[in-house]
């Protein structure tokens, strides 16, 4: 049955004008309500330049715009701007882990533990580096109900050769929810990091990612009513700076000579290259959406 409310919310979404259609795909990615719609084209139409290189006006407007929405962004799962970095998706998110982290904190008869419920893109990453340094995947096996084990984990953490264990916060596969609060803190007590994919969980319930302390957790934004091109990355500051860039070029920099470069501070250390500029304008105007909802995710800072 649908309710007057749901009505109410449908007339948010031009596409779902389109007579006889019938959207059943958000976990792939969801449709746009006008509000993203009109501040892609608001920004695009009134405000575009490129940002953190110029200082007439129209560029300042942009960086301003910008800034707000990393802001917007960031509190909205209860994170600082400077540990969120800005990345195309998910997928590229995991693999500046992979390779910034993972090929300074991986080596041989290193292992990383994994679920049987993770999508490609947490399996991959970590396959490549496993194959490049020569450490070994453990898989948290999912039993009937979905559930992985809290014992299987700590069995596999006990022998200390596990360097990262990298799990979904909401299964794309199965819908559960992992109890990721205590994976980070028995991966800790074990001397292993913890990436969290949040890619379903943002989209669906209240993320406070301060509150579960993972070293690195990631989403997606096209999933959560926001343009596609835009990923996120929030990583504990002591992690990040310890980390080297991932990709290099422009915006990353400090100084660069003929002979020596020196690195942006977090989070542009990490953003080589022009961001999505109106994609982060556009997910600052999605998070908005959800804000409106009621749905009260965002943890006051
Ligand atoms: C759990 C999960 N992680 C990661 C991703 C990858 O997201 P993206 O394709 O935006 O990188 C998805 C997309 O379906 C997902 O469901």
């Amino acid at each position: 049955m649908t309710t007057a409310s749901q009505t109410a919310l449908a007339l948010d979404f031009p596409i779902l004008e389109q007579e006889g259609l019938v959207y059943l795909d958000s976990a792939a990615t969801s449709q746009k309500p006008r509000v993203v719609l009109d501040a892609l084209e608001d920004f695009l139409a009134h405000h575009n330049a490129n940002v953190h290189r110029g200082v007439y006006p129209l560029a300042i407007d942009a960086d301003t715009r910008f800034n707000a929405g990393r802001e917007q962004i960031a509190a909205f799962v209860g994170a600082q701007p400077a540990e969120t970095i800005i990345t195309k998706n998910a997928t590229e998110a995991i693999n500046l882990v992979s390779y910034s982290w993972g090929l300074g904190n991986v080596g041989a008869g290193d292992a990383i533990v994994l679920t049987e419920a993770e999508h490609h893109s947490n399996i991959v990453p970590w396959q490549q580096l496993c194959s490049q340094v020569g450490a070994e995947l453990r898989w948290l096996e999912v039993d009937h109900e979905g559930m992985i084990s809290l014992d299987q984990l700590d069995e596999f953490l006990a022998d200390g050769r596990v360097k990262m264990v990298a799990v979904t916060h909401c299964s794309n596969v199965l819908g559960t929810i992992n109890p990721v609060e205590e994976i980070v803190v028995r991966a800790r007590a074990a001397g292993a990091a913890s990436l969290i994919d949040g890619s379903q969980a943002v989209p669906q319930m209240p993320v406070d990612v301060d509150a579960i302390g993972a070293d690195f957790y990631v989403w997606t934004g096209h999933k959560v009513y926001g343009p596609t091109g835009i990923g996120l990355l929030h990583g504990r500051r002591e992690m990040l700076e310890a980390m080297p860039p991932f990709l290099t070029g422009g915006d990353m920099i400090k100084t660069v000579s003929f002979d020596q470069t020196t690195f942006n501070e977090l989070p542009f250390k990490f953003e080589a290259g022009t961001p999505p500029i109106a994609e982060t304008v556009g997910l600052g105007a999605a998070v908005g959406f959800l804000a409106s909802l009621g749905i009260e995710r965002v943890r006051a800072h």
